[in-house]
């Protein structure tokens, strides 16, 4: 009887010297690498960028890491979903090379005490607002995954769209030998975003949050068509809060380039609809170009 075929089993850095060890090897056969970085709990999304590093490199290397340092103590960090294995055999599945998953150990060593801060327009709003512990420690964890692993390229989601702004803006500000590009949000069929913590929803949360996506078409629409960035944010705020989504963060539209605010009247080009809001005990975030 033929057995079905197989991928064969993901390799795994734990240690930086290990992970610098396959790069050089790789480098040493004139290989371009791509790096993927991750919080593990992999979905269709995650995999998506792997598919983009094997466009762009010969070689792609997905770390997971569940970053303590962009956490608040009253996050999400214990609950956040793990689950090494499945996600290795998925990274398998799509070719990936190598996974570097490292423990708190040896990203964060005993005596641990830089930090980097990506003090810009770029960070200040949003997400900096509402979580202003974040993006230290995402582009502190981001900038040693960088000098860990060496890579010509690396990838991160649109949908964490201010976190790819401030990782470019750091890559750019430390002379970093990196190119960091975007890839697009990978969507449910009714436009949800994919998100590890979409997995908290409830099903009749999970009915519900679909008033997202549709708010944020209706946005793009309406202000396609010339409409007033006070009255369109007015409108998502309202139909999210119509649709059961608790505490709203933010609904912004913003430059996509420099983060400024637009409005309060029509907006030229260039504008992104912002949105972050809280579906009974989850936190939904999203963003779309208009
Ligand atoms: O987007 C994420 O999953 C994380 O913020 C990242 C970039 C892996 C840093 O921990």
């Amino acid at each position: 009887m033929n057995m079905p075929a197989r991928p064969p089993k993901l390799k795994v850095a734990r240690t930086v010297a290990d992970l610098r060890a396959a790069v050089a090897g790789w480098r040493t056969a004139g290989e371009r690498v791509a790096l993927v970085p991750t919080m593990g709990a992999l979905h269709a999304g995650h995999l998506s960028l792997i598919e983009m590093g094997k466009g762009l490199a010969d070689r792609t290397v997905a770390t997971i890491f569940v970053n303590p340092a962009q956490f608040a103590p009253h996050e999400d960090f214990d609950a956040y979903p793990r689950g090494e294995d499945r996600d290795a055999a998925l990274l398998a599945d799509v070719g990936c090379d190598l996974l570097f998953a490292p423990n708190a150990r040896e990203m964060y060593p005993e005596g641990f005490a830089t930090t980097v801060s990506v003090a810009t327009g770029v960070s200040e709003p949003l997400e900096g607002v509402s979580r202003p512990h974040f993006f230290g420690g995402v582009a502190t964890v981001v900038a040693k995954l960088l000098i860990q692993a060496g890579p010509d390229v690396a990838i991160f989601g649109e949908k964490d769209y201010q976190q790819l702004l401030v990782i470019k803006r750091m890559a750019r500000d430390l002379d970093l030998p990196v190119e960091i590009v975007g890839a697009p949000t990978t969507r449910e069929s009714d436009g949800l975003a994919l998100s590890s913590r979409n997995a908290y929803l409830t099903p009749e949360e999970r009915a519900a949050a679909r008033a997202l996506p549709a708010a944020m078409r209706y946005a793009v629409a309406a202000l396609r068509e010339g409409g007033e960035v006070v009255a369109v944010e007015g409108v998502v705020m309202a139909s999210l809060v119509g649709a059961g989504f608790g505490k709203i963060d933010y609904v912004e539209v913003r430059d996509g380039a420099t983060l400024e605010r637009l409005g309060p009247g029509p907006v030229s080009s260039g504008a992104r609809v912002f949105v972050a809001a809280w579906m009974g005990g989850t936190r939904l975030i999203d963003n779309w170009a208009v």
